[in-house]
């Protein structure tokens, strides 16, 4: 009785996992067009453990799990204003690449086939692509001065 019991709950458990496993991993709302930065590593090394080595690279931490609930989340993270995870860690976490660049997703591709790269991201981001952050309504707001901190982003 009680072995027949566990199959079917075992069994039950087997269906809706591979059910589970089978949703097509559809992007969350806003995350399409990005590539997240690891996958820049790969071609732009040094530009990317430069910017690691930045707060940049650390925004996501700054936050309490609560804080992370809130809207302090948007200008902590890459892209979307809430943490996409598709399952995983947190794929948008901290500012990224391209939160100045713009989503690579499409540079990505075409890049690693050996495509010529299309236009589209930005090759020296400007002021616009900072101040949606660096503004007054960040609770630790400090004055933002473009031409003196954009150098500050990663070393080329
Ligand atoms: C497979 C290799 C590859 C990957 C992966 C890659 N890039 Fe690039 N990227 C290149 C090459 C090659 C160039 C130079 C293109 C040129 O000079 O025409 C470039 C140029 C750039 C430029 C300068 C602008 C331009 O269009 O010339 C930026 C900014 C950039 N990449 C950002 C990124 C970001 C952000 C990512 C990750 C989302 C990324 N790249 C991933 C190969 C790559
Ligand atoms: C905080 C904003 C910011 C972030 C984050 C950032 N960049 Fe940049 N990036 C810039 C700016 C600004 C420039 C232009 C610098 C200049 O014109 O002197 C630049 C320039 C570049 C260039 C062109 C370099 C050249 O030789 O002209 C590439 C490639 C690039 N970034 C790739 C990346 C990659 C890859 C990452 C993530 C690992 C990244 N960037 C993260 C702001 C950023
Ligand atoms: C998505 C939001 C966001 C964008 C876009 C953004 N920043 Fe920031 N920036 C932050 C946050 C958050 C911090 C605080 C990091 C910390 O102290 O933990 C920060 C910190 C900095 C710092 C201090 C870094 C240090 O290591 O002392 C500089 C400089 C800076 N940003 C420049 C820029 C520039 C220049 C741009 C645009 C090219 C830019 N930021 C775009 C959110 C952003
Ligand atoms: C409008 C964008 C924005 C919002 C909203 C925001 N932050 Fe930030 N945060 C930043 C930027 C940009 C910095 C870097 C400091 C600066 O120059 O403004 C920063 C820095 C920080 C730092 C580093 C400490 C420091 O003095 O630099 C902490 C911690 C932090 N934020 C926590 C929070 C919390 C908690 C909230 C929500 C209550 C929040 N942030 C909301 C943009 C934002």
């Amino acid at each position: 009785m009680r072995t027949r019991w566990m199959l079917g709950l075992v069994s039950t458990l087997f269906v809706v996992a591979t059910a589970h496993a089978q949703q097509p991993a559809a992007p969350a709302a806003g995350a399409e067009g990005y590539a997240w930065d690891k996958a820049c590593a790969t071609c732009h090394k040094a530009i990317h453990e430069s910017w690691a080595a930045s707060k940049h690279a650390k925004t996501w931490g700054r936050l309490s799990n609560d804080e992370r609930q809130k809207d302090c989340a948007g200008c902590h993270l890459t892209g979307p204003k809430t943490a996409v995870t598709e399952g995983g860690p947190v794929l948008n976490a901290n500012v990224q690449c391209e939160s100045c660049h713009g989503p690579g997703k499409a540079h990505v591709e075409a890049a690693t086939a050996g495509n010529p790269i299309p236009a589209g991201l930005k090759k020296s981001p400007g002021e616009s692509m900072c101040t949606p952050c660096h503004n007054d309504k960040s609770p630790h707001y400090r004055d933002f001065y473009f031409a003196a901190m954009k150098s500050l982003s990663h070393k080329k």
